[in-house]
């Protein structure tokens, strides 16, 4: 179960998805808007470009769907990277307005859906070009040229790249508005990648060729690496609050805080014993960060429990530590439960 708050969290529920509301005794991972946030201004401002947010992998567990509403508002993120096609469309449907780009090849009907709600290809294959030309579409596709400068998973090789750029740019159904490429994350060959990538941008510039937004630095490179922030940065993992590589080192160039908790509600209402407390994750130290920052959520999240949550102090859930819940009577529409 995810939530991010356990309001109504209904608006969620499409015949793709489920609404992630908290069973009464199911632990539940939660997310915590305020250090989403705080993460994409701290990556941010590390790698000096907008972010392309990485929601791929369900949101890296957290659910795509509930990050991309925390994130979408705020002016540090340009749009969001996933790789599978039903969870780009139902982005949309949830109202996302931002680009989105889809790192992964389709068949020819879907690149038409996708292209109907202004999502962003990612192109690579030899036959795209042709694709491309035969696609109906009423306005042109917007597409990012997925460049392999070494690392052999996805895209097409940087030595062949330059045709294949040649015919994307002369493909009159598509508009090429970002290139990009993947780091193998080892510091010797990041630089043989990058100076590669930068010789084929280069050279495609000088032939004409407009390649839009240049992309190509995760987690590790915006710390790593802090010259390649190019147009936009591409992060996942650090946006939720984990460092790429070397903790101590990294910590000390930006704070990240962990962008989700897992949350289970005690059965007796009871304190936590000391041993309880002990393992509680560090995490809950951001608990106050995060009501101050949107104090209506303790609140509703009462509402949520059902019964539990209207039969008096004692049998509210609570959460140990949090005293200010404890204290609180009143559910989110100011009346007494
Ligand atoms: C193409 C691509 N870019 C960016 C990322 C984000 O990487 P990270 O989570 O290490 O920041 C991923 C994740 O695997 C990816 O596949």
């Amino acid at each position: 179960m995810f939530a991010d708050t356990t309001e109504d969290t209904s608006g969620l529920t499409t015949d793709r998805g489920i609404a992630p509301v908290p069973d009464r005794y199911d632990p539940w991972v939660e997310v915590i808007p305020a250090n989403l946030a705080h993460n994409a201004a701290a990556l941010r401002q590390l790698g000096g470009s907008p972010i392309l947010a990485v929601i791929k992998n369900h949101g890296y567990g957290l659910d795509y769907r509930v990050v991309a509403r925390v994130l979408e508002p705020r002016p540090e993120i340009e749009g969001f990277a996933l790789v599978r096609a039903d969870e780009a469309l139902t982005l949309r449907e949830q109202g996302v307005r931002k680009p989105i780009l889809l790192m992964a090849r389709v068949t020819d009907a879907m690149m038409k859906d996708l292209v109907a709600h202004d999502i962003t290809l990612a192109v690579y294959a030899d036959d795209d070009p042709s694709r491309l030309a035969r696609l109906v579409v009423s306005k042109p596709a917007p597409v990012h040229a997925y460049i392999d400068t070494g690392m052999s998973r996805m895209g097409i090789r940087y030595d062949r790249a330059m045709s294949f750029l040649r015919s994307i740019a002369g493909t009159p159904r598509c508009r090429l508005t970002g290139t990009f490429m993947t780091f193998t994350e080892d510091a010797e060959f990041d630089r043989e990648q990058l100076s590669r990538f930068q010789g084929l941008t280069r050279d495609a510039t000088a032939a004409g060729i407009t390649l839009g937004k240049l992309h190509a630095a995760s987690s590790h490179s915006i710390f790593h690496h802090r010259d390649v922030g190019l147009d936009l940065l591409r992060p996942g993992m650090s946006l939720y609050g984990g460092y790429p590589d070397k903790f101590d080192e990294e910590r000390t160039v930006a704070e990240l805080r962990p962008a989700f908790r897992l949350r289970a509600r005690r059965a007796d209402g009871s304190a936590a014993t000391r041993r309880q407390r002990e393992l509680r994750p560090r995490v809950h130290r951001d608990e106050a960060d995060v009501d101050r920052d949107d104090p209506v959520r303790p609140r509703r999240r009462l509402c949520a429990y059902g019964s539990q949550g209207r039969q008096g102090a004692r049998r509210r859930p609570t959460v140990p530590g949090d005293r200010r819940r404890e204290r609180e009577p009143f559910d989110h529409r100011g009346g007494r439960r």
